[in-house]
């Protein structure tokens, strides 16, 4: 039998800033009334946005801040949840990141926004000393707290 042709590398650039992430939720994830954890979904938003904050600094990472985190709707076991990260606004070594978290329905595809926080990362060298990023480029420096309505996940 011959051998299967070679497929080539597909080799694409990640979006730069931005992360999406996609988790289901089960039982050990979830509290005694069966919805999500808090600190579970928390450590899911700081692993989303630390992606999108290396992705624009180009190095290490550490979190400096959790801020104005809002638990909205409850998440529900066999939920999946879906996130989107995105940094808006850039200082000379940090970096701040939105996150939006939607809970959904997978049957029906229904989506709703859950969760939202704002992280600030700082991007540190590898003696963990704050180190300069690059500016976000132009229009993506909106400092928004508000969830874009195109970026659902
Ligand atoms: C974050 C850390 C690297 C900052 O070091 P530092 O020597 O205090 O740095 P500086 O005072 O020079 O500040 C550097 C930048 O961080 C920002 N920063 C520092 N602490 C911050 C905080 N708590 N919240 C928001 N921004 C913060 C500063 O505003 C500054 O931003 P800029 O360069 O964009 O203007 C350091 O405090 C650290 O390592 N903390 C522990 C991080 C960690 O372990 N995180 C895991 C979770 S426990």
């Amino acid at each position: 039998m011959s051998d299967p042709p070679a497929v080539p590398p597909v080799v694409t650039p990640a979006p730069r800033s931005r992360a999406r992430m996609l988790e289901l939720v089960f039982p050990k994830d979830t509290n005694y009334l069966g919805t999500a954890f808090g600190g579970w979904v928390l450590s899911l938003m700081d692993k989303a946005a630390s992606v999108a904050a290396v992705r624009h600094g180009g190095g290490n990472v550490v979190t400096a801040r959790m801020d104005g985190v809002d638990f909205r709707v409850p998440i529900r076991v066999g939920d999946a949840v879906a996130l989107d990260a995105q940094v808006v606004r850039v200082g000379r070594t940090s970096m701040t990141v939105r996150v939006d978290v939607y809970r959904e329905t997978m049957t029906t595809g229904e989506q709703e926004l859950a969760t939202t926080g704002m992280f600030v990362f700082v991007s540190v060298d590898d003696e963990g000393r704050p180190c300069p990023v690059p500016p976000l480029a132009e229009g993506q420096d909106t400092g928004s707290a508000h969830p874009d309505p195109d970026a659902r996940p």
